[in-house]
């Protein structure tokens, strides 16, 4: 028998598309999640962004990528025509920019990398740069074009599914005991996330998992705590900026005196710069943090310095061992969907359609096999 219930733990933007995908297969779903903004999707810039983002030694999740991308033109306008909220989505590919010899030689050697993966990366001179983006520093070195990337609003999204989803979406069932992290529970200032000794998914979720019901759970960085699978939070520090709309038209990726940043700008004047990322679980925003970040972004597009800075924010990304996501069935019954690290936005079409289908059909998606769960023993 296959399941024609679902009930998906952890509501951030990979839960809700899952949960999403499934009711359109006609299944009864129940997403549990407080609401808020906890998760790693809250503080995300949107790049779908394969041939900015693929790094040395990933050569599965590389084709997860870029599997992923091909998907969200439908994923986004499905999503808008469904829930009436306009996503941001947008074309523009990204600009990856070099500021010295040694930053462009080692965004080079990543050029190579993606372009051998069969991902569009088009070297340009500093004077074309310049043209597509005339606010960038008349210092850069170099820099090529990733005509194929795309980005998107994390927050317009989940807006989006949470509307789509309405009442499916139920707080959690989970009774916290003392350690237990919920799902995509994000920390107060400076306090730690851990998976606590206690937390087991032995609760609701495990026996609510029957041949007719799966569970699949999407819980981020709280996936450890409910699984005892491997996923630690890993920190980033993203900055909001707000200027005049039209500043920049593309995605920057940058090198910077060896310090990398990304500038996100949309079509309201808000400009993403991110993102620190450090193996911590805290949540402090230290003045150096953002000064680094800052440094960079200016020292790329200069004219930053005069905008305003609305916002810094922590957030934890849900990381695996090999900083890939695990994606498949796990014990009892049970479906896992997490640790996307710094692709969650990217990989939510891709998850969603084939956890679906395995939650609908129980057959796994061959795209799946690198994903296992269990991999890590
Ligand atoms: N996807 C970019 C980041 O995680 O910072």
């Amino acid at each position: 028998m296959t399941a024609t219930e679902v009930m998906v733990v952890g509501g951030g933007i990979i839960g809700l598309s899952i949960a999403w995908r499934c009711r359109q297969r006609g299944l009864t779903v129940t997403v549990h999640d407080r609401g808020g903004d906890d998760g790693a999707w809250y503080a995300a810039a949107g790049m779908l962004a394969p041939a900015g983002e693929a790094g040395f030694g990933q050569r599965a999740l590389t084709g997860l990528m870029v599997d992923s991308a091909a998907r969200w033109p439908g994923f986004a306008a499905e999503l808008e025509r469904e829930s009436g909220i306009d996503v941001g989505y947008d074309e523009v590919g990204t600009l990856s920019v070099a500021l010295t010899a040694d930053d462009l030689a080692e965004a080079r050697r990543l050029w190579e990398y993606r372009r051998e993966h069969g991902l569009g990366v088009n070297s340009l001179l500093p004077s074309v740069l310049r043209e597509l983006e005339p606010a960038l520093s008349p210092r850069l070195r170099g820099g090529a074009h990733a005509p194929d990337d795309r980005q998107v609003d994390p927050r317009r999204v989940v807006a989006a599914l949470r509307a789509t989803l309405g009442p499916a979406i139920v707080p959690d069932l989970i009774e916290p005991e003392p350690g237990f992290v919920q799902p995509n529970q994000h920390p107060t200032s400076g306090e730690a996330v851990e998976a606590g000794p206690a937390a087991r998914l032995d609760g609701a979720e495990q026996s609510a998992a029957r041949a007719d019901r799966a569970v699949v759970i999407a819980a981020g960085a709280g996936t450890a705590a409910l699984t005892g699978l491997p996923v630690r939070p890993v920190k980033g520090l993203v900055l909001r900026l707000r200027g005049e709309p039209g500043l920049l038209r593309h995605v920057i990726s940058g090198w910077a005196d060896g310090r990398h940043v990304y500038l996100v700008p949309r079509a309201d004047g808000e400009v993403v710069v991110g993102a620190t990322q450090e193996e911590r679980a805290d949540a402090t925003v230290t003045a150096g943090q953002v000064l680094e970040l800052l440094r960079a972004a200016t020292d790329l597009v200069p004219e930053l310095g005069e905008c305003d800075l609305v916002e810094t924010l922590v957030r934890h990304r849900p990381a695996t061992p090999d900083n890939a996501p695990l994606l498949g069935a796990h014990t009892g019954g049970v479906i896992v969907a997490a640790g996307h690290h710094r692709n969650g936005v990217l990989l939510a079409p891709v998850t969603a359609d084939l956890i679906a289908e395995l939650v609908a059909t129980g057959k796994s998606a061959p795209l799946l096999d690198a994903f296992a769960p269990g991999r890590f023993g």
